[in-house]
């Protein structure tokens, strides 16, 4: 597990305190406040957790049982009736926040959007009823495939409220990816737009859909097209139709569904190990909860604030932080179409001084990409609104977050470094930005409620300092409950990988991780075989999947392979079938294949041919050294149970 910037981020000792005024007004003032409160709440979690949901969330019923666990499944606030869209908007608008800005949209383009809750909570019943009048019923699964627009919420909201589960699909998988997705979903109607600006590009969406749905996904039966870039799109007659045409005659009289706690909220596809990706099931009440809860506490949310998170909707982030969260804490979100592009590398910085941002949230890739962009860009705007930092996504290097503490913050703003997951549905661990002094590089302390360690293989702790494999002890309300359709993978998947100690279950995430002698815990990346590029997960597996199903390719390989700016990029071997050569123009065609069959996202940087790759004698093979050869590094271990030493050779000449 161990690479020179680990061992950077390991001699890291410097403390920063939470500043003095920022710890006066914070709901959490001090480290000792912190610790008394993770120590009640480990004591008992159930009651922790109870008493929250009774004072921060509406209720149409009370449950009857906080906690059924039945190890690896659990249950959260059982018999409970509940509806996140009513805790995001409507118990607002009997409040001084009907009218102050929920959303706060800026287009790449330069357009601009504001709702408020009240605007907000009309358009969302709206579409409810457009979305019940498409066949839309309780239980039934929608797919989102949307640009950062404000109708991507409202379609979630929407969902939520009328009882239908979203499940959301990122802008910039592909059509196959998506028909996959909609498929192992069953979804039956899929919300999109024609396009989406994206780096000064339309990004064709809505011919996406359709190609998706070409190939066959039989449970679909409508479309619902937002009109954002004006482009020539192609409507079937009877299954398409315009969003702004159906919205315009739609009452905007829709009562929240009562859901019960546990009805499925959303599925959300993440990468994992195989070259399936999973459905991640998050249900309605224990996710309202927790969401609530972090953003409340881990951003300080005061009512002031002007909040942007820069992740896409398509991942939990946007899900969780730029949707649910804010909104039920009736905070203000900033969404913003664009991406630091060509034409604006700076776009984020007139974002935050546009609207006053006073709470920014990214991910340290793009840290990264500032820094090779130089200081001038932030300096030539006025970020003095800001009050906190956060990140998220995967290891910041404390060179990084030194750059944003100073450079951004103005070293006056305390930075988050939230570790959390798709599956956690939230941040597991954690700085409360008035109570828990940061250390570069150190996502701190677990949130109140969840008990997290590093443990070895058996479940047992590892003694400070040590690399172990980060686990969470106790059951947590937002905890994924299972993969869709697939319990059994559920089980395998997190679960067993680590025997239960004395009867308690493990839940095992897939990072390693060490803690230090202050208890505070250093995430390392991915044990598993997941590597994230820029903050985005993939599955070596899916990118080997997409490469040996183009012709010319026998068999492959992926690794990471360390990046300066993406954190990881992909690094693919490949053995070609015997008719076929090896030349550059068909490692262009491999990596335009890998595109159309998962996305952009997961364009293979770099693309080797070989003779042979290095197997075991039983004929698995060893990544390990792959991934050496991938970072031109001196092959770590014991080569002699390969089965065939010259490949090794090989592999490096050629
Ligand atoms: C990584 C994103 C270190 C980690 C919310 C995890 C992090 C995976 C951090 C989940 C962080 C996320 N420090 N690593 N602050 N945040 N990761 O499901 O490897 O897209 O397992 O959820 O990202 O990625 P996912």
């Amino acid at each position: 597990m161990a690479s020179p910037t680990i061992e950077s981020i390991l001699h890291e000792n410097r403390l920063f305190a939470p500043p003095d005024g920022f710890a006066q007004t914070a709901s959490i003032k001090s480290l000792e406040e912190y610790h008394a409160l993770a120590e009640r709440a480990a004591a008992d979690p159930a009651a922790f957790w109870a008493e929250l949901a009774q004072q921060e969330l509406h209720w149409f019923q009370p449950w009857h049982t906080v906690l059924d666990w039945q190890p690896p499944f659990a249950q959260w606030f059982v018999g409970g009736k509940i509806n996140i869209s009513y805790n995001c908007l409507d118990r607002h608008l009997n409040t001084w926040r009907r009218n102050k800005a929920a959303l706060i949209w800026e287009g790449e383009p330069g357009d601009s959007r504001t709702l408020t809750y009240a605007q907000l909570h009309r358009e969302v019943c709206q579409m409810a009823n457009v979305l019940k009048g498409m066949g839309v019923q309780k239980g039934d699964r929608v797919g989102i495939y949307m640009p950062m627009v404000p109708e991507a919420a409202i379609a979630m909201l929407a969902c939520a409220r009328i009882g239908a589960a979203h499940t959301v699909i990122f802008g910039g998988f592909s059509a196959e990816a998506l028909k996959d997705r909609l498929n192992d979903a069953e979804a039956k109607v899929v919300i999109t737009a024609d396009g989406g600006f994206r780096k000064d590009k339309v990004i064709p969406l809505k011919a996406a859909v359709d190609q998706a749905l070409e190939g066959g996904v039989p449970s679909v039966s409508g479309v619902l097209v937002v009109q954002r870039t004006k482009s020539e799109v192609s409507m079937v007659e009877g299954r398409d139709h315009w969003w702004h045409d159906l919205q315009a005659t739609a009452s905007a009289h829709c009562p929240a569904e009562e859901m019960d706690a546990e009805d499925l909220l959303f599925i959300l596809y993440t990468s994992g190990t195989t070259g399936k990706p999973k459905g991640v099931v998050h249900t309605t009440g224990g996710y309202n909860l927790y969401t609530h809860m972090t953003f409340k506490w881990a951003f300080d949310i005061k009512d002031n604030d002007v909040y942007w998170c820069t992740a896409d909707v398509g991942w939990i982030t946007g899900h969780s932080y730029i949707v649910y969260g804010p909104l039920s804490n009736g905070a203000t979100t900033v969404m913003y179409e664009g991406v630091p592009r060509p034409s604006n590398p700076g776009c984020f910085w007139d974002v935050i001084e546009k609207y006053g941002v006073t709470i920014f949230y990214t991910a340290p890739t793009a840290i990264r990409a500032f820094i090779k962009m130089g200081d001038e860009l932030p300096k030539a705007r006025d970020l003095s609104s800001l009050r906190l930092l956060g990140t998220v996504g995967e290891p910041i290097n404390p060179e990084a977050w030194m750059w944003y503490h100073q450079v951004v913050g103005g070293e006056r703003c305390p930075i988050i470094d939230t570790w959390w997951q798709t599956e956690t549905g939230g941040f597991m661990i954690t700085p409360l930005p008035g109570a828990t002094p940061t250390k570069p590089g150190s996502a701190t302390m677990p949130f109140p409620g969840i008990v997290a360690d590093v443990v070895d293989l058996d479940g047992a702790p590892v003694p400070p300092g040590e690399g172990g494999y980060l686990v969470v002890k106790h059951p947590w309300p937002s905890m994924m409950r299972t993969v869709y359709g697939d319990d059994a993978r559920y089980r395998r998947t997190y679960w067993e990988h680590i025997a239960p100690v004395n009867g308690q279950h493990l839940y095992f995430a897939g990072d390693g991780a060490r803690k230090d002698a202050d208890g505070y815990f250093w995430v390392m990346g991915r044990v598993d075989d997941v590597i994230n590029v820029s903050g985005h997960r993939l599955g070596t597996m899916e990118v080997e999947s997409a490469l040996v199903s183009h012709p010319a390719v026998a068999e492959a390989a992926v690794v990471g392979r360390k990046d300066e700016v993406k954190g990881e990029d992909i690094y693919a071997f490949v053995i070609l079938e015997g008719q076929y050569s090896a030349s550059d123009e068909l490692k262009q065609e491999l990596k335009q294949h890998v595109v159309k069959e998962i996305g952009a996202i997961a364009r293979p940087g770099e693309i080797k041919f070989a003779d042979a790759l290095p197997k075991t004698r039983s004929g698995k093979i060893i990544r390990r050294f792959l991934r050496n050869l991938a970072s031109g590094e001196a092959i770590a271990g014991d080569a002699s149970t390969m089965e065939d030493q010259s490949v090794l050779d090989q592999l490096r000449r050629g």
